[in-house]
């Protein structure tokens, strides 16, 4: 996969695939993993000499204009952890021209909502060709991993256009991922929790053969997950609240998951293990969290959104803590660890 470091930047103007689909909560954002993660990819385009780099991203399902889903909130936080940043309220047309060329050098420029217009979901080659004349970019960057999966415009028309490569975030999620479908160090670890069972059941199945111990935690195993494939160990006992209702797995099924991560070589955790929200019932997850954040010897994936907010959030506290990898992709990562084919990483090597 060509990455930013093939290739020449000096004095480029590039277009950038980021996602910045980030959680908003009553107009902060609760989540800025998916923009810090950003960061290396924008600092290399800059070190490299980058004249003048343009960011693309989607925010929501807005089906049309939705000024709730504007961008500008993702701006004013992005300018927060590095400098030079503005926004312009179009993605296309004079407005985003004049923008683009009023750029200092290495000057970033953020467009509006993809998605305000249909093209981006309709893969429509007009669309993005669009934004290309507007910014006249020269080469496009694909960062966004987590909406790798949609084949869209900005992720998949552009190759049409444009030379791909794949920026540091990409590069590090393929690379990671990559690892444990094909070449995990043993034995392998897969530890599922959260809600909802039919999303969960094809990462069970898919790795029945590869995994040496499967976990079932959180509401599915409290739901009474029934399976009797020796490989797969359903949490036994559980805290509940006054109700009676089964909130977080208990002490017995926390110390079994701890064996099982002390002995692993490589672990995927998706999916949290009680309803953490609340802290009452985010005991097992955080003991679960901190034992694989300790570990040093193995190769170590957290995935999913739920899970992956809890650990960074958990990561500010408990400063010790590091994983191979907190991926950025919810439905991307599950689709590459299903082996599907992601549109936004074959455009890469198109
Ligand atoms: C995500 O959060 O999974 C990505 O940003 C993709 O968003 P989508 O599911 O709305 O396409």
């Amino acid at each position: 996969m060509k990455t930013i470091n093939d290739i020449d930047l000096n004095n480029k103007t590039v277009l950038v695939r980021v996602d910045y689909n980030v959680p908003i909560k009553d107009g902060k954002i609760t989540d800025n993993l998916r923009i810090r993660a950003s960061l290396p990819t924008l600092e290399l385009l800059r070190k490299k000499g980058a004249k003048k780099i343009v960011l693309i991203s989607h925010l929501g399902r807005p089906e049309g204009k939705n000024v709730d889903l504007t961008l500008k909130p993702i701006a004013k936080e992005l300018s927060k952890l590095i400098s030079n940043v503005s926004f312009v309220d179009e993605i296309y047309g004079s407005k985003v021209t004049s923008a683009t060329q009023s750029l200092p050098d290495g000057g970033i420029l953020l467009l509006e909502n993809l998605r305000f217009n249909d093209g981006e979901e309709g893969n429509s080659k007009d669309f993005i060709k669009s934004i290309i004349d507007a910014t006249g970019a020269e080469l496009y960057i694909q960062d966004g991993f987590a909406v790798a999966h949609r084949a869209h415009a900005s992720t998949d028309a552009v190759k049409n256009y444009l030379p791909v490569y794949a920026g540091l975030l990409v590069e590090k999620e393929i690379k990671n991922l990559e690892k444990i479908i094909k070449n995990p160090a043993k034995p392998v670890l897969l530890i599922i929790g959260g809600a909802k069972v039919e999303d969960k059941q094809p990462l069970i199945e898919k790795f029945l053969d590869q995994a040496d111990q499967i976990v079932v935690g959180g509401k599915i195993a409290a739901d009474g997950y029934k399976t009797d494939n020796k490989k797969i160990y359903v949490a036994e006992d559980f805290d509940e609240n006054a109700a009676g209702d089964k909130l977080d797995i208990g002490p017995v099924s926390t110390a079994k998951i701890a064996g099982f991560i002390t002995d692993a070589k490589t672990i995927i955790w998706n999916g949290l293990l009680g309803y953490a929200e609340d802290p009452a019932y985010a005991t097992s997850s955080t003991i679960v969290a901190d034992l694989i954040g300790e570990k040093s010897d193995s190769e170590t994936v957290i995935c999913g959104g739920d899970t992956t907010g809890f650990v960074e959030n958990l990561m500010e506290h408990h400063k010790n803590l590091s994983y191979s990898l907190v991926s950025t992709g919810g439905g991307a990562a599950l689709e590459f660890l299903l082996g599907k084919e992601l549109p936004g990483i074959k455009a890469i090597h198109s």
